[in-house]
């Protein structure tokens, strides 16, 4: 669970994003780094087996590390360290996916989920918060309180908000910071364009887009000017 500290900045971590460096700070490249490079051979090598989702899950995770990276600097005013910062803690949102509770068939159903199967699956976004509290558990305090394991774990929990407060925690639009808006559109963005045995037609990025903004499925759901930030944004970079 997020510890005290974290609850004061729940669902708003714009401002800790700018509040230290991930490329050259001692705590996390002696604390840190050997945690996530395992956690991260975790979602890399997690269910070979099945449709290889492991791997379709790690380029979906560097996809949106690094999409979001160059959309908060760019269009959002974040600095270049923010955006390093976002990058890395951005790459195990989807961890809780791989918790043992899981039996991984679940991410590659060949029909549309029931609704049984769509509430396990909203599980992820705490079990990864679970996940990375079990594996930094035996470390320091300075690695616990250490405001990159609570980006971590907010983009963990916070990934699926929506603004009408109809997101897996169902928080209020005006908890949510900068942040946590942006990392919700390019989630859903590019999570509408991986291909799913129940769908035989690959979403194109312009369908995709104009779906987030007129779709029944997410009407309400985004910050309108940031959502239109992110289409300007993709389409110019087509
Ligand atoms: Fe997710
Ligand atoms: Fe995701």
């Amino acid at each position: 669970m997020l510890n005290a500290a974290q609850t004061d900045t729940f669902g708003n971590i714009d401002a800790l994003l700018d509040s230290y460096d991930v490329q050259d700070d001692p705590v996390l490249a002696t604390h840190w780094k050997p945690i996530e490079t395992n956690l991260w051979s975790r979602i890399e090598n997690y269910a070979e087996e099945i449709n290889n989702y492991g791997s379709v899950m790690s380029q979906h995770l560097i996809r949106t590390s690094a999409v979001g990276m160059q959309f908060i600097t760019t269009e959002l005013g974040f600095s270049e360290r923010a955006g390093r910062n976002f990058y890395d803690a951005n790459l195990l949102h989807d961890l809780g996916k791989t918790h043992p509770s899981y039996d991984p068939a679940i991410w590659q159903l060949p029909h549309r989920p029931t609704q049984e199967e769509r509430q396990e699956k909203r599980e992820h976004t705490q079990l990864g918060v679970e996940l990375t509290d079990m594996a930094v558990s035996k470390s320091p305090e300075e690695l616990l309180t250490h405001p990159h394991i609570q980006i971590v774990q907010s983009l963990q929990r916070l990934h699926h908000e929506r603004m009408d407060g109809e997101g897996y925690e169902g928080l209020e639009a005006s908890k949510l910071g900068k942040i946590i808006q942006a990392i919700c559109i390019i989630d859903a963005f590019d999570g509408d364009m991986i291909h799913r045995p129940h769908q035989p037609e690959r979403r194109s990025p312009a369908s995709a887009l104009e779906r987030m903004k007129t779709g029944k499925k997410y009407g309400g759901a985004f910050h309108p000017e940031i959502l239109q930030r992110f289409i300007d944004f993709q389409l110019a970079a087509r």
